[in-house]
């Protein structure tokens, strides 16, 4: 922290052009506190990072839309030339309304009602089931139709324990020792397998174990007839700590491994189906901001407190998985900043748990200072509540001229009631 940030809009998000020409606290001050904030440019270039990764045509990347679903930024995503995935009939109705057409979709269900699964068949769009349980409910419904398969390829990764998906200890695929089954069911429905999928977990920093998982992925196609598709999973980390000089996740290296598996499989095999990704955060977690502001300050036993309106209903990632996102202050131009001290940033939740961050170096906060709780684009809003029957907040979109845009209306009271059938 430094005193540039007097001018209230220092450090790292100055240093990006973040808020293009527009102060954060100008923000709060005409779309309300807490407020998500999103960069157009930032979205976009992750978008074609990701689309640039593996060389060859035949490569397509599936936003994970669980990330963030606001329709305005899938717009751009689409724009981008990405496919993308769902996980709900929800999420496939958004997608839709976005303007991604029902062949750019991928309906990665799991655990979903014989409903569910024909809400995405009757659209036109394909399905990836994960469990023979779910492949016989399909095949009952789609005799000679066409589905994907997801695998667990035996061994996970993620930053959290609650966001592993594959290995021993989670719900997620269909185990290769179960290919045997899978193909006498897929011959009982006449059901052409077209795909196969994994995901192994969320937040990946280094290659190896996503490649490795790339590689068994490729062994287990070979088990089945030539595929339309084979999807190696998102899980594509950011570095949370940037502040701290946390590298990024070297991409280059994920690419040429990428291309060098694919090359070899090709070779083996004389298949050429389409590979697809499936990245969520990496697409846009770092083009999103939270703002909120500092309503109260006390020390409690010798711990500082900042009370603001950051709440686990507006980011519940660090009470979920104690996530770690870097903060910046703003203060109005002028007043100064002491030196860094420990400081336990908690939210407006009637829950003793409902803590931003605990003794983080900031510099000593008051009334009205504005936070920026930095890498928010992704699992936050997505996973935002009206817990205490608080209202989720809006979202503006910094555009590429600079210029804000907004992309969703805070939450009103009448919002509360509305499914309830009342209005006040
Ligand atoms: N594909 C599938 C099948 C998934 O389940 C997920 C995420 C993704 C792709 C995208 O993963 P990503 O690239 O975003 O890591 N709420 C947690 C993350 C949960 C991820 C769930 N599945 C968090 O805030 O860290």
């Amino acid at each position: 922290m430094s005193n540039k940030q007097d001018q209230n809009h220092g450090g790292f998000t100055a240093e990006t052009g973040f808020f293009g020409g527009n102060l954060p606290a100008g923000l709060l001050a005409d779309y309300g506190s807490p407020l998500y904030v999103y960069n157009e440019d930032i979205l976009r270039r992750r978008c074609r990072e990701l689309t640039a990764l593996v060389d060859l045509t035949r490569f397509e990347v599936n936003y994970s839309a669980k990330a963030n679903s606001n329709p305005q930024l899938l717009s751009i995503v689409r724009e981008e030339g990405l496919l993308v995935d769902a996980m709900s009939p929800g999420e496939i109705h958004l997608e839709l309304a976005a303007g991604f057409r029902p062949q750019d979709i991928l309906y990665i269900c799991n655990n979903v009602s014989a409903q569910e699964m024909r809400f995405a068949t009757e659209r036109g769009i394909r399905v990836s089931v994960d469990s023979l349980s779910q492949l016989e409910l399909f095949g009952q419904a789609n005799a000679g139709g066409q589905v994907a398969i997801r695998f667990n390829p035996g061994a996970g990764a993620g930053h959290h324990a609650k966001v592993v998906t594959a290995g021993k200890d989670t719900k997620f695929g269909v185990s290769p020792d179960d290919i045997p089954l899978v193909k006498e069911i897929l011959a009982r429905h006449r059901i052409r397998l077209i795909g196969v999928n994994q995901h192994i977990g969320s937040l990946f920093m280094t290659t190896e174990t996503y490649l490795q998982a790339a590689q068994t992925l490729l062994s287990i196609a070979t088990s089945f007839d030539e595929l339309e598709f084979i999807d190696f999973g998102g899980g594509f980390g950011v570095p949370y700590k940037k502040l701290s000089g946390q590298p990024r996740l070297d991409l280059e290296a994920l690419g040429r491994g990428l291309t060098r598996i694919i090359a070899e499989f090709e070779a083996e095999t004389g298949w050429s189906p389409r590979y697809h990704v499936e990245p969520g955060r990496y697409i846009c977690a770092e083009c999103g901001v939270l703002l909120g502001t500092v309503h109260a300050v006390k020390t409690v036993a010798g711990t500082a407190y900042a009370g603001t309106d950051l709440g686990f209903n507006v980011l519940s990632r660090p009470v979920l998985y104690d996530s770690h996102h870097d903060i910046e202050v703003y203060r109005t131009a002028g007043a100064p900043f002491g030196l860094p001290t420990p400081v336990t940033v908690v939210g407006n939740i009637c829950e003793t748990g409902d803590i931003i961050t605990r003794d983080r170096m900031l510099p000593e906060l008051t009334e009205n200072d504005v936070l920026a709780v930095l890498d928010a684009g992704a699992y936050g809003s997505a996973m935002s509540s009206n817990y205490n029957c608080r209202l989720r907040p809006a979202e503006v979109l910094i555009q590429s001229d600079g210029q804000p845009r907004l992309i969703r209306r805070a939450d009103t009271l009448d919002d509360l009631l509305a499914p309830y059938g009342q209005a006040s």
